[in-house]
């Protein structure tokens, strides 16, 4: 069977994980064909070290040149540029896998997934934290049923990030582009604590900036309630130092506990069941692999999983439906901190500062 070509727009921090991904081999029915990004000299890095990968300045000269070799678009720009540019290349007919946040207005959102439905193209939304071991096994278990009732669900994240990151480019930290760290760092555990606790009923939030000198927030908490009775918590930070800490979930039920925790939700601490399955007492000692950074070791089943989903006509795990439920949360924990009120959802954003409403043309 033929390969899917893909091409990237944006070459920063988080290209590597998906050119890895894409030129390793790693992701058997994808070739790289062309790379983007107005920064020329990071495509041009990229091209040289890659053997049949074109680099371009401009995403539209991209497309009139290579458009009809290309069947995917990965869009790694800042946050607040991933409706236009998902949008655009929907136009051209191309599937697109967007990073998260998928933009950070609903509004967007919504515009994205119209956009792509119109044109007939799938929409993805990278959440590649869904596919660490320990979430996986987690997550079977909740489909199992092995909770019972569930009582309390908490994400925290405890990361590292000083005024030389937020300065390392203009985006990060805006309202308009990037959001704090529940739009930015925290939003795969908002969307894990979703995922396997179920849809949230309502959201009171309080956040401050305390090391850092940037337009949003560094710190946040939020107390959260599910439609099915049970409690959330989420404690978000990137003041911690001197080194990132950790990225945990826990899920607490009446008939179990699991504690996923290590940097990046990626080492399994705690399993107990009060009905015990015969390889339980196994799956703290196998489910702990420490990836080499907070990334993780997500992308390459992520992007596995969008060819899959592509060529066999599969449903997506997170497509542009899916992702913009923890988008609907962040846009909520923010509307609770700028009323000061809990917020229940589904709810129109009013004073949410998160995103700018551009003119994009659909
Ligand atoms: N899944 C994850 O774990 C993960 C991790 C890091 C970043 N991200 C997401 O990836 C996105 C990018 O983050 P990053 O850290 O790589 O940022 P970055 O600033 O390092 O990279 C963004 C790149 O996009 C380029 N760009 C901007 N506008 C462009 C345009 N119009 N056309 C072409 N290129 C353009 C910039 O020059 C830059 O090289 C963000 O949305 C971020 O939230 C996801």
């Amino acid at each position: 069977m033929s390969k899917l070509n893909f091409a990237l727009i944006g070459c920063g921090r988080i290209a590597p994980k998906h050119v890895d991904a894409l030129t390793s081999g790693a992701v058997s029915g994808a070739r790289l064909v062309a790379v983007c990004d107005d920064k020329f000299e990071r495509a041009k890095v990229i091209a040289e070290k890659h053997e049949g990968v074109a680099a371009f300045s401009d995403r539209f000269e991209m497309m009139e040149k290579m458009g009809s070799d290309i069947d995917v678009v990965v869009i790694l720009t800042p946050s607040g540029l991933h409706a236009q540019h998902a949008i655009d290349m929907a136009k051209y007919r191309k599937h697109v896998v967007v990073e998260k946040p998928m933009a950070l207005t609903l509004q967007d959102a919504d515009r994205m997934i119209a956009a792509c439905d119109a044109a007939g193209v799938r929409l993805f939304v990278v959440k590649q934290n869904r596919y660490n071991h320990p979430v996986k096994k987690l997550r079977q278990a909740m489909e199992a049923g092995r909770f019972g009732k569930l009582v309390l669900g908490t994400v925290r994240v405890r990361w590292c990030r000083t005024q030389k990151y937020y300065d390392q480019d203009s985006w990060r930290g805006t309202w308009a582009y990037d959001g704090g760290v529940f739009a930015n760092q925290a939003s795969h555990h908002v969307d894990l604590l979703q995922w396997m606790m179920g849809d949230v009923e309502s959201v009171f939030a309080k956040t401050s900036t305390s090391l850092v000198n940037i337009e949003t927030e560094d710190t946040g908490v939020v107390i959260v309630r599910f439609k099915n009775g049970a409690l959330g918590v989420i404690e978000a930070t990137t003041a911690t130092r001197p080194k990132d800490l950790e990225g945990s979930l826990s899920i607490l039920g009446e008939k179990g506990t699991v504690e996923i925790g290590g940097f990046a939700v990626n080492e399994m601490k705690t399993w107990n069941f009060s009905e015990p399955l015969p390889d339980d007492g196994e799956v703290v000692e196998k489910y702990r692999v420490a990836p080499p950074n907070v990334y993780g070791f997500g992308h390459t089943e992520y992007l596995n999983k969008v060819v899959e989903s592509i060529r066999e006509g599969r449903a997506a795990l997170v497509d542009g439906l899916e992702g913009r439920k923890s988008l609907e949360l962040i846009s909520a924990i923010y509307e609770s901190v700028e009323t000061g009120k809990e917020v229940s959802l589904r709810f129109v954003p009013k004073m949410c500062r998160l995103g700018v409403i551009r003119d994009i043309e659909v």
